[in-house]
């Protein structure tokens, strides 16, 4: 069975991009054996000068290094993570900037860098309080993971969003995010 990496960046309890992602993830996990990185516990450290002394020298957590292995590796990659300040919660940045490790998750010739992920194809599951889509300059999660991705090498980026979330109604939320779910549980067909 190939391999998925589900890094779940929801912070809230009740969370509903949690409550669009979960249906899809285990959608997936008939087809992809998942492991899950849960970032609600906040266990990874800002990447601060200390931590880049010790990269100069080598010295990297092993456990930090065996979680970037396997995104390395990985056949697939979801995240969900709520918009947040018109991007994503910290605490992915972060994990991302851990998981940014020279000779694992990317590389570098003598003119530039590369990426060292073989995921093919990504998945973002996020919900935005206010009505701005994908895309939308003000929407600026998206062009983040884009641009990881390309330092990362990993390929194909879907997103999968529900909008306007703090100015509908309950019914309207429901509606939202059943929407959400049944995009998503479509494009598991082919992803
Ligand atoms: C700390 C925080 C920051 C937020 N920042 C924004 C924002 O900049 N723009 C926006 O449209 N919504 C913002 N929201 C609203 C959330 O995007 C919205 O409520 C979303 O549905 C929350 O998802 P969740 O239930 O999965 O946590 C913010 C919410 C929180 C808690």
């Amino acid at each position: 069975m190939k391999n998925l990496i589900y890094i779940n960046a929801c912070m809230k309890s009740g969370s509903r991009t949690q409550m669009i992602a979960t249906p899809i993830i285990e959608e997936l996990s008939k087809k992809y054996k998942v492991e899950t990185i849960d970032l609600r516990n906040n266990i990874y450290p800002v990447v601060d000068n200390s931590i880049l002394e010790d990269r100069n020298q080598g010295i990297v957590p092993p456990e930090h290094v065996s979680i970037a292995r396997k995104i390395a590796a990985a056949d697939r990659i979801v995240i969900a993570a709520p918009f947040w300040d018109m991007s994503f919660p910290s605490a992915l940045k972060v994990f991302f900037e851990n998981m940014s490790l020279f000779g694992v998750t990317f590389d570098s010739n003598e003119k530039e860098c590369y990426g060292l992920c073989k995921a093919e194809k990504v998945m973002y599951i996020t919900t935005r309080g206010m009505n701005i889509g994908t895309g939308d300059p003000l929407e600026q999660a998206t062009p983040y993971i884009r641009a990881l991705s390309h330092l990362w090498g990993w390929g194909e980026l879907t997103v999968i969003s529900a909008r306007n979330m703090d100015y509908s109604s309950p019914e309207e939320i429901e509606e939202k995010i059943a929407d959400a779910i049944n995009e998503g549980l479509e494009i598991c067909k082919e992803f």
